[in-house]
């Protein structure tokens, strides 16, 4: 009886049709493909972890399908029906482990369900720790991580809001050099009365390690910096950049749309002085970063030293001017997709600058460009195809594994079961 149950619960775990066979190749045809680049009239075959090819459409796709079906390869096809097929999209500020608290300990925001990233055309994240650093520790950070790492591709900031932040190990430098996930320092926080107000010559100290360790670890060495409504602004990262050779590109200051029109206006100039700035995505009541992303392709702005991010699983408090709580909720991983889709849908943007946010722009500024962010042959296979109609994910693939089909997600062990297809979302073999 038990066995019984177990293989129907292992059985109603697969995904659907042609993905429950293993290995083989698949192949994906019907999309247009954004690599973010448009390539017209491509299939792309997967195979392994890896994009084996992008083939013409029509008679030089299928003859590739006869000829691998001919050498007992299994050929699992994907009809994208006129969707975009684009590089998997990558989310540099993310509470994976769940963050917040401003409000008592009862307002602790969630960790981060996988399937919710999935269903946000996510395939890489970066996680952190924010306000509270000492509830939430960077050992649970990485190891909430390490276990989405299993489905999708997963790097950490080291540190929080403070100054000096939280290690793993026996400073930043040290966890930047020996472990594999942190790619740099973050969220520090700048100008917010939630940070500790760290000196100059602190933050000095801080991005120099960075900088270092990154250089010996042929990793970014980024650090970034969680800029709030004080009207220091951005004057703590001018100081770095105006006494120092630092390259301006070691510091990524974020939620520069979120605090008024000062700060978007110091962004702006950063921007122009080769910074990259990352945009929170709005959330439904809000449309800061898209005004600032409409009125910078309006200006002479360099629109590929943007990049978007959720704060999903952050909270998201709302302070009047006596610094009171007014307001409060939690991110959601899909505002980044919804910011895109928006552009697209209701801006006519075309889809190559929409994606560029979190495909190649955030590549290039966390050193990431051989891992995500593009799709290449012999590249990752790490991609999504979006909807014709809605830009919503379809299917979505990390390592050339499926992980959503139009009628299934995948899920973490102990996500609920999902009342539409009444699958648990894990591969029966990983049971
Ligand atoms: C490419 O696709 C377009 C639109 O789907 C179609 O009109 C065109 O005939 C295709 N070109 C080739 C060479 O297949
Ligand atoms: C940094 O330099 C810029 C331009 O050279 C100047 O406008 C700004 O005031 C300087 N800021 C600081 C904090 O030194
Ligand atoms: C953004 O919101 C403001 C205030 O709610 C509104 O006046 C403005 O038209 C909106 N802009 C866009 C581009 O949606
Ligand atoms: C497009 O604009 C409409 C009207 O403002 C809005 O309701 C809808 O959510 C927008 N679409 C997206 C994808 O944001």
């Amino acid at each position: 009886m038990r066995l019984l149950a177990f293989l129907f619960s292992a059985l109603a775990l697969l995904p659907p049709p042609p993905f429950d066979v293993a290995g083989g190749v698949t192949v994906i045809v019907n999309g247009v493909v954004y690599t973010p680049s448009l390539l017209k009239n491509k299939s792309v075959f997967l195979s392994g972890a890896k994009i084996l090819k992008f083939v013409d459409s029509g008679a030089a796709t299928d003859s590739l399908v006869s000829a691998l079906k001919a050498a007992n390869v299994i050929v699992k096809q994907v009809n994208a029906d006129g969707g975009s097929i684009i590089p998997g999209l990558i989310d540099p500020h993310v509470h994976a482990n769940g963050a917040g608290g401003e409000m008592g300990y009862g307002s602790r925001t969630p960790e981060a369900p996988l399937s919710e990233l999935i269903k946000a055309g996510l395939t890489s994240i970066v996680g952190l720790l924010g306000t509270d650093t000492v509830t939430r520790g960077q050992n649970d950070l990485l190891a909430k991580l390490k276990g989405l790492g299993n489905d999708i591709n997963t790097y950490m900031w080291i540190g929080g809001y403070r100054e000096p932040g939280p290690t793993l190990t026996s400073g930043v430098q040290a966890d930047i050099l020996l472990i594999e996930e942190v790619i740099g320092v973050g969220e520090l926080a700048i100008s917010d009365h939630r940070s500790s107000w760290p000196s100059n010559q602190q933050l000095l100290a801080t991005v120099s390690d960075a900088r270092v360790a990154g250089l010996l670890a042929g990793k970014a060495g980024v650090v970034q910096f969680h800029v709030g409504s004080a009207n220091t602004l951005l004057s703590p990262l001018w100081y770095i950049v105006n006494q120092t050779t630092i390259p301006i590109t070691n510091l990524l200051p974020t939620h520069v749309t979120s605090r008024g029109p000062a700060l978007i206006a110091d962004a702006l100039r950063w921007n122009k002085a080769g910074g990259y700035c990352d945009f929170t995505a709005d959330s439904d009541d809000e449309n800061d970063t898209l005004v600032t992303l409409l009125s910078w392709r309006q200006s002479s702005a360099d629109l590929s030293h943007v990049t978007l991010s959720s704060d999903a699983y952050g909270s998201l408090p709302n302070f009047d001017s006596q610094g009171r709580l007014i307001g409060y909720g939690v991110g959601s991983p899909m505002v980044v997709l919804n910011t895109i889709r928006n552009l697209i849908i209701n801006y006519s943007w075309p889809i190559d600058q929409a994606i560029q946010f979190n495909t190649v722009n955030v590549a290039n500024v966390l050193g990431l460009t051989s891992r995500a962010g593009f799709l290449a042959e012999g590249g990752p296979a790490d991609l999504v195809v979006l909807n014709r109609m809605s830009y919503l994910v379809d299917y979505s693939f990390a390592r050339g594994e499926v992980l959503k089909t139009p009628t299934w997600v995948q899920k973490g062990m102990f996500e609920p079961p999902d009342k539409l297809t009444q699958r648990f979302g894990h591969r029966a073999d990983e049971i």
